[in-house]
């Protein structure tokens, strides 16, 4: 048993969970696509980094349209990453690694090339027709204002059956009808398929979209449309609540299985969303993403101001996430600017020591960068729809760095999108081999939290609230208290410790390691992060 697994260790709330982006994790079979086998090859690696849990973007069969998110097929694994015995093969050893396999899931939409949209697309009178949202007018007016998430209008004509059917993305992901039972109890059919092979649980894809305005009335204007998510008809409707908690339901029948939902919210971010997909705690999702840490500038206050925000918003018996970068927008060190390399270091600090879990996308931990590509090489065709304003989304999508070798490890073949140049230096490889690289420091404080019940589960209460450039947080458990303490800023800033007597167990800088009780007042160098322990009595 692992050294963390107390009796009422949770996984998926005292873990960490790592996101694989399964195409571009490591290619088994040289043709320049990550796969399965691939992530097997690797298992190692995630026991060592001391992950809890991988979640999987999706793997299922596809016609990558929408990279895997328009799926074509939800009981198979697509032929690109590998088969069934293959996912079996991973679920078996993950488990014996003790690292527990979340998959993804689409619910709001399937790809057009679906038997069910084929037969619903067929004609007016399959008895598929509804499972899809279809819509006659009666001349060829749009049936409302609807706008897809990526661009232009939500509805498609379909010339053979005259109607407009809706598609909150691309025009090949059609959205489905969640007011249709037989198309629910088909679909949890399909998703009790993948429980009972033994996956842990679900990331469930825009899983607010769900429930929409039965009589499909307009969203407001375009300054409400950006700002109140709420008051918009085409998703967070009653029935996305009421589809979740008939999923929670079902997953309930079986043990110890998490539900995450992705509860996009654009920029300002909205934590009373996010919270409001988790019920009473215990009758729906288990977890959302807040995205409000995305768009915050590198501001400590800004920072402090938004985690602060989730942590009263979170209904007292649900769990709160964190999350820095993911498959969709810029990796995280990218939007930091200047110094980024110690920046992401102060925030893979704070990420692993807040109360939560927290979510690492692949490559975060080495400090992997964004790609840029030139118009011919983009592959996602968002990017493609909307270049050059918007370059789309491969850029945090580029393949893992192994090592120094060729394409960074990842294949021998040409991979399907460029390495990032820089994996000469940022790889796996070399930095086990530096104490203080990113590697080594995500390493570090994923072990200290594995032995922390503080830092896993404890309360959270801030020493300072919102100052510009320092951020200072209680983590206590018991009789154990943990202080983190976080310099945002370039330059050293003077700190003044609370009472009682504190030792450092964890710094960003080498040299302040296990030094002896600090001075009431001490200096905070430029981009530095302490974990402190307050010493007791019998200590
Ligand atoms: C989610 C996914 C994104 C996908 C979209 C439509 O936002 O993260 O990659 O394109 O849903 O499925
Ligand atoms: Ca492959």
């Amino acid at each position: 048993m692992k050294e963390q697994q107390y009796a009422d260790f949770i996984w998926w709330k005292h873990g960490v969970i790592y996101h694989i982006y399964p195409r571009s994790f490591k290619d088994s079979n040289n043709d320049g696509i990550g796969d399965l086998p691939g992530i097997i090859e690797k298992l190692p690696y995630l026991v060592d980094l001391g992950v809890d849990a991988i979640w999987l973007s999706p793997i299922y069969p596809s016609p990558f349209k929408d990279s895997g998110y328009d799926i074509s097929d939800y009981t198979a694994i697509s032929q690109d990453y590998g088969d069934l015995s293959d996912f079996r093969l991973l679920l078996n050893l993950a488990h014996e690694a003790e690292i527990k396999v979340i998959m993804d899931l689409v619910m709001n939409h399937t790809s057009d090339q679906h038997p069910w949209f084929v037969e619903s697309s067929s004609s007016i009178d399959n008895p598929k027709r509804d499972w899809y949202i279809w819509k006659k007018t009666k001349d060829t007016n749009q049936p409302n204002n609807w706008k897809s998430a990526f661009g232009k209008s939500a509805w498609e004509f379909h010339e053979p059956t005259q109607a407009y059917y809706l598609h909150s993305f691309f025009k090949e992901q059609p959205d489905l009808n969640w007011r249709k039972k037989d198309m629910r109890i088909q679909f949890f059919k399909e998703i009790e398929f993948w429980l009972n092979l033994g996956v842990d649980g679900f990331r469930l894809d825009v899983i607010n979209l769900l429930g929409k305005d039965r009589k499909l009335r307009n969203n407001p204007s375009i300054f409400r449309f950006l700002f109140m998510e709420k008051s918009w008809f085409n998703r967070n409707r009653p029935r996305s609540y009421k589809i979740v908690k008939k999923l929670r339901k079902l997953i309930d029948k079986y043990p110890n299985r998490v539900l995450i939902g992705e509860i996009y919210n654009p920029p300002p971010g909205d934590s009373q969303l996010v919270a409001s997909y988790l019920g009473n705690g215990k009758d729906s999702l288990h977890m959302a993403f807040d995205f409000s840490l995305f768009f915050k500038r590198w501001e400590a206050k800004k920072f402090y101001k938004s985690i602060e925000k989730l942590q009263n918003e979170i209904p007292s018996k649900a769990w709160p996430c964190y999350v820095l970068s993911n498959h969709d927008l810029s990796r995280g060190i990218n939007r930091f600017g200047k110094n980024k390399f110690e920046k992401a270091r102060v925030a893979a600090m704070l990420l692993l020591t807040l109360r939560g879990t927290p979510f690492v996308y692949y490559g975060e931990e080495l400090g992997m960068t964004n790609i840029s590509l030139k118009r011919d090489a983009i592959v996602d065709p968002l990017g493609k729809r909307f270049w050059p304003l918007y370059k789309g989304r491969d850029k945090s999508r580029s393949p893992m760095q192994w090592n120094a070798s060729i394409h960074g490890g990842f294949s021998y073949q040409t991979p399907w999108l460029p390495v990032n140049e820089n994996y000469a230096f940022v790889n796996v490889e070399d930095q086990l081999n530096i104490p203080t690289s990113m590697l080594n420091t995500y390493k570090a404080i994923i072990k200290l939290r594995k032995k922390s019940k503080s830092l896993q589960k404890g309360k959270w209460k801030p020493l300072i609230k919102g100052d510009d450039q320092i951020i200072a947080y209680f983590r206590t458990n018991k009789d154990e208290k943990l202080l983190v303490v976080l310099n945002f800023s370039a330059k050293s800033k003077e700190f003044k410790l609370p009472k009682g007597n504190y030792f450092t167990i964890y710094s960003l800088l080498k040299d302040f390691e296990n030094s002896k009780p600090l001075n009431k007042n001490f200096i905070l160098p430029p981009f530095s992060g302490f974990i402190l322990k307050k010493k007791t009595e019998n200590q």
